[in-house]
């Protein structure tokens, strides 16, 4: 039975959708099978896996409308075994739609959870990269999740929006979702160097030290440059630093969830 993770933060640009992506493809590389679910219009996850967006028949959108079987959506990417239910910018039409519906009948609304359990028994992780924003899609990411990984910069705006998502986090938790929880917060663009990434670091650990992942994603050019090869940085730059990091936060988050 998947574990399902949810990586959110509604801050932008932060490495929600790099983690999701390289976490997903560590995991299923090392052998666990894996399905990425793209909830973002945006559609990064989906292009970072190389998959042709103009080509698609049916996406994430479909789904979560109650438009076509979640089977029917899944696609097997060319990496071991890793399948992706992709989005494309017409996800952004369903946060509208979605909101004017579920006012009008909740129960109208749960094709995703429905389709998800359905195909729950095969795959041991499913992923969601949630978007920018604590709208429809990331409450519906998070309602069904087991967990959420919150990915975020050592800046000092990053702290400001932190307790704002703990308190959605919360929230869903009591309202709709009591098996969610925060499996870790993972710091990206990492630069050590950096006084205010200590400064950060030290606050950040004051508050949530015992959710911090013990490795942090080091900035690269291998990581920023492996989504225009369509490729996760395992196969794209296998020993470089980016990989070995995300290797050791996928490990890490194997024993959280
Ligand atoms: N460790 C890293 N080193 C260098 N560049 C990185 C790293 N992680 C992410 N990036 C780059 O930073 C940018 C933002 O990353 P990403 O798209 O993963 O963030 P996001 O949180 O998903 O953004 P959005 O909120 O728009 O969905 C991208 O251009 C990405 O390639
Ligand atoms: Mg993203």
């Amino acid at each position: 039975m998947a574990k399902i993770v949810s990586f959110s933060n509604q801050k932008g640009g932060v490495g929600k959708t790099t983690s999701c992506v390289n976490i997903s493809a560590q995991i299923a590389n090392k052998g666990k099978r894996v399905l990425m679910i793209d909830m973002d219009p945006q559609g990064n996850a989906t292009s970072g896996l190389g998959v042709p967006k103009s080509k698609l028949k049916k996406t994430i959108y479909d789904v979560v409308i109650g438009k076509c079987d979640i089977s029917d959506a899944i696609i097997k990417t060319r990496f071991k075994n890793l399948s992706i239910i992709p989005a494309t910018i017409n996800l952004a039409g369903a946060e509208i739609e979605l909101h004017d519906l579920e006012e009008a009948n909740d129960e109208k609304f749960n094709y995703l959870a429905e389709g998800i359990e359905k195909i729950r028994e095969d795959y041991d992780y499913i992923f969601i990269d949630c978007p920018p924003s604590l709208g429809m899609l990331t409450v519906k990411a998070l309602s069904l999740s087991d967990g959420v990984v919150i990915p975020m910069q050592c800046e000092f705006y990053s702290l400001e929006g932190m307790s704002q998502l703990f308190n959605t986090i919360k929230r869903i938790h009591q309202l709709f979702n009591p098996s969610l929880r925060i499996v870790g917060i993972l710091l990206t663009m990492y630069n050590g160097r950096l006084t205010l990434t200590n400064q950060v670091v030290n606050e950040l650990k004051k508050y949530y030290q015992d959710k911090l992942f013990k490795v942090p994603i080091s900035r690269t050019v291998r990581i920023s440059e492996a989504p225009g090869y369509g490729e996760p940085i395992c196969y794209h730059d296998p020993y470089g630093k980016g990989s070995l990091e995300y290797a050791a936060v996928a490990k890490e988050l194997m024993t959280r969830i």
